[in-house]
């Protein structure tokens, strides 16, 4: 192998992050080239192939490229969540049912019997079933929102993420069937050649950079006790590691830094402070390695 085969959504919800998550990687994608189905990039043995997403999963399986980003509700829809190596962290949206703005809806019930429009059959009928509910699933290929104003159908079931695709149709969303966000694909066949590896891993690397933040301050020494079980509160959820710590020569001062969850940074910053920490810094990180990640 001397090369990896990428395939990525042309367009559509996925594709900017999609292609984000490249760059982050190293990998710097001409977006120039974007209407061409294969890309060549200058600085990392890659091809791209920009496909329909509902594509995407059949070039993996059939090894025509070899790493796929998708969303979840594609690969599910399709039954092949075999080929899932893990959740991307970002894309996230629903499967979600919507009618038209005036039709009266109370419970789950009243789709009894109606046509639901969807490309999502299959993840349709298991909720349907699941439920009790016979409806009539009406598979189309796509413009799913259009089919209530079309007569095609009395109800949708489609993916939602800002909302915005059902509100300029006067849509309102009843039910959600399935929670999605985008995926990364690989063959388990191909994940231990040299060169995915090495992908793999600054896609890891990447995903957790995005959700930590590096924090470094002076505080007492005699105030490292509470410190510490602050900082293992907020701690990464990956990171196996306690706090690094070392005194200041000639001084009663320590100076500490650690990795830990973006969601905790502004209790933990005000925690911190209350226990004497001083010129509190919190960096952004780039790229973070763990070794369980
Ligand atoms: C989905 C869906 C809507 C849109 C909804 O398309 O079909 O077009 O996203 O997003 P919104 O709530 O932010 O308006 P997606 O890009 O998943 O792929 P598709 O075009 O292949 O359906
Ligand atoms: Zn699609």
């Amino acid at each position: 192998m001397n090369k990896i085969k990428i395939a990525l959504q042309k367009s559509g919800r996925l594709h900017v992050e999609s292609l984000k998550l490249m760059n982050d990687c190293g990998i710097n994608i001409n977006v120039c080239y974007k209407d061409k189905l294969r890309v060549l990039t200058n600085n990392y043995p890659v091809e791209i192939f920009f496909l329909r997403d509902d594509d995407i999963p059949a070039y993996i399986q059939d090894e025509i490229a070899d790493i796929g980003i998708v969303g979840k509700n594609v690969v599910c829809e399709q039954q092949k969540q075999f080929l899932i190596k893990e959740k991307l962290g970002f894309g996230a949206c629903r499967l979600s049912l919507a009618i038209p703005k005036y039709t009266i809806y109370k419970e789950i019930k009243d789709l009894y019997g109606k046509r639901i429009a969807t490309t999502y059959p299959n993840i349709l009928k298991d909720y349907l079933e699941n439920k009790n509910i016979y409806s009539d699933i009406v598979n189309i290929s796509g413009s799913v929102e259009m089919a209530p104003d079309l007569m095609v159908a009395d109800a949708i079931c489609d993916i939602v993420s800002s909302g915005e695709t059902l509100f300029k149709h006067n849509l309102k969303e009843i039910d959600q069937v399935f929670i999605s966000e985008a995926v990364l694909l690989c063959c388990t066949k191909n994940e231990n050649k040299m060169l995915i590896k090495k992908l793999l891993s600054r896609i890891r690397a990447v995903k957790n950079a995005k959700v930590n933040r590096y924090i470094s301050f002076y505080v007492p020494t005699n105030k490292l006790d509470e410190i510490y079980l602050i900082l293992l509160k907020a701690k990464s959820i990956k990171n196996k590691l306690p706090p690094m710590s070392y005194p200041i020569d000639n001084t009663k001062y320590s100076y500490v830094q650690y990795i830990i969850e973006e969601s905790a940074v502004f209790q933990t910053l005000y925690s911190l402070e209350m226990n004497g920490a001083e010129n509190i810094i919190i960096f952004p990180v780039q790229a973070l390695a763990m070794s369980n990640a």
